[in-house]
């Protein structure tokens, strides 16, 4: 059986569909790796945003062994982090970053965003700064089982967000599910608020690569191809992104309507 199921357009959004998680993690990771490729021959750099959760382990575990990459090349961003959590706490963003990403492969900078910042705005602020230094060429985006980018949740989720990067109340559907990958113990110890790139700041990037396998995600994968371009479901935005690649498997585009 192949492992490409099939391949289609949803809006500007190219989408494929493999077989296993595994297969659409590697490709999703071969694609990243082209895009910085590419950016490192025009420019001798090359920028990426990174998303973290559990989703996105079986790509990062491919994208760190990604062959002649200059890592020496790239300088890498994250997408969100919980406000007022340490670098030490196990559900850290930047935990996971430091030790899936930058303690595997030689970056030329990783930039932490601080969520435990003594001034949360001032670190939106400098982090926004920051990114809007040089194009980001590419980010490497997860959907979230209630449809969220970042931590753009429905509530709180402005595809016109006058901010780069903004303080965020985190959705009990989002909070549930940091409790069912395990992240915590319960909900009353998964932060309220977070620190989240807006929605014009992801849409803003270069290439959009989505890798958003596993079954949770099919409710979030039919709404974002198939629902309105609307904040009720955030990543539906990906629609009008022109190289915005979606990387599903067979469990996550299983309730897709079309053949
Ligand atoms: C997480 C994070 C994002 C990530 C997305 C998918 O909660 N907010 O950085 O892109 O949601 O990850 P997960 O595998 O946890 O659903």
């Amino acid at each position: 059986m192949p492992s490409l199921i099939k391949t289609f357009q949803a809006g500007a959004m190219q989408v494929r569909v493999f077989s296993s998680k595994r297969e659409a993690s590697g490709a999703a990771a071969s694609a990243a790796a082209a895009i910085l490729r590419g950016a490192i021959a025009a420019r001798g750099r090359a920028r990426m945003v990174v998303s973290t959760g559990n989703s996105q382990l079986d790509f990062i575990d491919a994208f760190v062994l990604a062959p002649d990459l200059d890592w020496s090349a790239v300088e890498a961003f994250h997408l969100d982090e919980y406000a007022g959590m340490a670098m030490t706490h196990p559900a850290s963003f930047r935990l996971w970053l430091k030790t899936r990403l930058a303690d595997r492969v030689p970056l030329r900078a990783m930039h932490y965003l601080n969520g435990d910042a003594p001034d949360v705005e001032a670190e939106c602020r400098r982090y926004g700064a920051l990114l809007a230094g040089a194009p980001i060429d590419a980010g490497f985006i997860g959907i979230g089982e209630n449809g969220h980018i970042g931590f753009n949740d429905p509530p709180v989720a402005n595809f016109a967000d006058p901010l780069p990067v903004k303080i965020v109340r985190l959705d009990e559907a989002c909070r549930r599910q940091q409790v069912g990958e395990g992240h915590f113990a319960g909900i009353s110890t998964v932060p309220e608020c977070a620190l989240s790139l807006t929605c014009p700041t992801i849409v803003g990037m270069t290439n959009l690569i989505c890798c958003v396998p596993e079954l949770r995600k099919a409710e979030a994968v039919r709404d974002t191809i198939e629902g309105p371009i609307s904040t009720t479901c955030p990543a539906s935005i990906l629609r009008t992104h022109g190289r915005a690649q979606l990387f599903l498997d067979a469990d996550s585009a299983s309730m897709l309507g079309r053949d």
